[in-house]
């Protein structure tokens, strides 16, 4: 409850903006866009942070077994400097992601990625002890890191499931709604590569007419819900996108498949058909 109540305060903590603001424009500026989507994850469909951790993760976690066994120093070692050279991605990347966050969210991914910034020095410790052949204040150093490190990682776990950074925003909206197909519009009144927006009860859905086929793809950007509907059309490798007015994630309009960050997951799509000349939707 405790640590609850703090990461609530946390995230009313302005001050830390005076760190955090600087800090997400220096990210912006510093990193181009095609590495920043390759960081987001863009090419994996998927966030890259969640998975990149595994192996640091992996590594020392395997690590503070072994030192607790006789004989296995070398290994341990290994695994040490195994965990501490795959943290620096890992980092980078959460880093990106943590650069288009909303401010609340930045604000405890800040704690996040300090109390981990600590747990990566003190591994770099434990390893530079245990190469100079003090094994035994190597040890205490990977557990020091390991306990930070598992702090890090309860108040990542506040960002993703308490406050939703980096979950697909766009989901919720299609279990709002129902089975069946729903009537959207006249396919006479869509104009070629003009998107209009239209909603199946409360759920606005992008309709858009390309060639002899319509799509018609959930109107709230997967990342933080930006109003696709005024969005910019653009094209991307000779395909028809339109582009997130908020933050830029730019989704093909023909498969809702994401082609820039920072939304890491595709646009979800529904079924469609045209019956009587009206444009009708279902759940895919
Ligand atoms: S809401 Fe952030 S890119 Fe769409």
């Amino acid at each position: 409850m405790a640590m609850r109540k703090l990461l609530d305060r946390v995230e009313m903590a302005g001050a830390l903006d005076r760190v955090g603001d600087p800090l997400r424009r220096g990210v912006r500026a510093v990193l181009p866009d095609r590495v920043r989507d390759a960081l987001h994850g863009v090419w994996l469909g998927h966030p890259l942070h969640p998975a990149a951790v595994q192996l640091p993760v992996g590594a020392w976690m395997s690590a503070a077994v072994l030192d607790a066994l006789p004989g296995t120093g070398k290994a341990a070692t290994v695994l040490v400097g195994v965990g501490t050279a795959t943290a620096v991605p890992a980092a980078v990347a959460g880093l990106t992601d943590w650069a288009s966050l909303s401010r609340k969210q930045r604000r405890v991914g800040l704690v996040h990625a300090a109390a981990n910034a600590i747990a990566l020095g003190l591994y770099a410790g434990s390893l530079a002890a245990r190469l100079t052949g003090n094994g035994r204040r190597g040890r205490w150093l990977a557990y020091a890191g390991l306990g930070t490190a598992s702090l890090g990682a309860y108040v990542g776990g506040h960002l993703s499931f308490r406050q939703a950074a980096g979950v697909n925003q766009a989901e919720p909206f299609l279990r709002q709604i129902p089975e069946g197909w729903h009537d959207l519009c006249e396919h006479a009144e869509l104009t070629e590569g003009k998107p209009m927006v239209a909603r199946i009860g409360d759920v606005p859905v992008l309709v858009t007419r390309l060639g002899d086929g319509v799509t018609v793809m959930i109107e709230r950007c997967g990342h933080h819900t930006g109003p696709l509907g005024d969005g910019e059309l653009t094209r991307v490798g000779g395909a028809d996108c339109v582009v997130c007015p908020w933050h830029g994630s730019t989704f093909r309009l023909a498969d809702g498949v994401v082609v820039r960050g920072p939304a890491a997951t595709d646009q979800p799509l529904l079924r469609t058909r045209v019956v009587d000349g009206r444009v009708q939707a279902s759940l895919p």
